[in-house]
């Protein structure tokens, strides 16, 4: 998961990173009030999860309260690459000497995490490294020892930061990697590490992403859960425990393991293709046990899906036999009723098909047509796909 910059800011200065002293805000009024708290000039930044907010216009300085009011006001709300802003950041304003970029990541092609850093820092890092590539030094760090005070003056002197600030960019190179361990991150950056008139290192940006699979050590980062992220219905079956994902198609499809479900996408997609459909809606592994209440949880997220047009079930019954999966999907359409309004297909083989056939023929559901192969099935299911959306039009 990816922080807002507040909050990576937050991490930071639990680590020990300086980091400017500011206060979020929501409308233009706590804006104003922030910057009373925070005194003199202070600069107002949009908190999106999205880069290049300096160029979109979401970074501006603010000479006094009422400055600060009048461009949170233009701020908040804006729209940039998509991400509405819903909250500013007021922080005290730096006179800042040089800006500098440092980042640890996971390097995933090496099988290591990498250290990068460059004293060409500020609002395009990408642009450094594509055209001039030998001004941002590139160090492995090797996951056992990580970054020390040795690996950090070993970075700093291939980055070739200035000999004043040497000493403090180390330190903040090991506090960061603090953060990147302790918090269980893959990404953590800092552009600009800017380097005050006065003499301090401080990180003026960060952006830091959270390494889900660690989630459970981190009880703490509850905290950081965005209600506004993602689609709705990705959302929706998160808190489901569903592992779904929304794709732009007008076929539902939901199989149990992601293997198979990821090969009933390729085959909707070729069967959509062949009979004027637009393709797979979705992807929805129901995983090993299709019980009715998982069944009817992945049918509701796909039904409340407008695009989707004709629903593909698509099971290989083992531990779960397919009666067991027949008997969650009668009952799932019991649960939703009125709710199931598309035609769906269904395919089961494996363990006890004949009597997972046979339970869905004598319920006789008039939505749900059983096909015996794959390919059959995802082109009835396109099909059927085209034929509501026929009788849509
Ligand atoms: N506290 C501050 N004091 C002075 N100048 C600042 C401060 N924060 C940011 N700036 C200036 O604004 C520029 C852009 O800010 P920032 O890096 O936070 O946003 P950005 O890089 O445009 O956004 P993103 O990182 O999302 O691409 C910085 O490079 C810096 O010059
Ligand atoms: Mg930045």
């Amino acid at each position: 998961m990816d922080l807002f910059e507040h909050e990576a800011r937050e991490l930071f200065s639990s680590h020990g990173v300086p980091v400017p002293r500011g206060r979020v805000a929501t409308s233009p009024e706590e804006a104003r009030a922030a910057a009373v708290v925070i005194g003199g000039t202070v600069v107002v930044k949009a908190q999106v999860k999205t880069g290049g907010r300096g160029k979109a216009g979401g970074v501006k300085l603010a000479a006094t309260p009422d400055d600060a009011e009048q461009v949170a006001d233009d701020i908040l709300g804006m729209d940039i690459k998509g991400h509405t802003v819903h909250k500013v950041l007021v922080t005290e304003a730096s006179e800042i000497a040089e800006e500098y970029y440092v980042s640890y990541l996971l390097d995933r092609a090496e099988r290591t995490f990498l250290a990068m850093a460059s004293v060409a820092g500020g609002m395009e890092i990408e642009e450094v490294a594509a055209t001039r590539p030998e001004a941002l030094a590139k160090v492995p760090v090797d996951a056992l020892t990580g970054v020390d005070r040795a690996k950090a003056v070993e970075i700093v002197a291939a980055a070739q930061f200035p000999a004043e600030v040497a000493d403090d960019i180390a330190d903040a190179l090991v506090r960061l990697w603090e953060v990147f361990v302790g918090e269980d991150t893959t990404l953590v950056e800092v552009n600009p590490l800017a380097r005050t008139k006065n003499g301090r290192v401080i990180a003026l940006d960060g952006k830091v992403t959270l390494d889900a699979n660690a989630e459970f050590r981190h009880a703490d980062h509850a905290a950081f859960a965005d209600p506004n992220a993602g689609d709705p219905l990705e959302r929706e079956a998160a808190e489901q425990g569903l592992n779904y994902v929304k794709l732009d198609g007008d076929i539902g499809v939901i199989g149990n393991g992601a293997g198979l479900v990821m090969s009933t996408l390729d085959v909707v997609a070729a069967a959509a293709a062949e009979m004027g459909a637009r393709g797979p809606a979705n992807f929805l592994d129901i995983g090993g046990g299709a019980s009715a209440g998982i069944m009817s949880a992945g049918l509701g997220v796909i039904l409340g899906d407008p695009d989707v047009r004709s629903v593909f079930v698509n099971v290989f019954g083992g531990i779960t036999a397919c009666d067991a999966v027949a008997d969650g999907i009668v009952q799932a359409l019991g649960i939703l009723g009125d709710r199931a309004t598309k035609p769906l297909v269904v395919r089961l083989d494996g363990n006890n098909v004949a009597e997972g056939r046979r339970i869905l023929a004598e319920a006789g559901h008039p939505l749900v047509t059983v096909v015996e192969t794959m390919d059959d099935a995802a082109r009835e299911a396109a099909k059927l796909a085209t034929v509501t959306a026929s009788a849509e039009a």
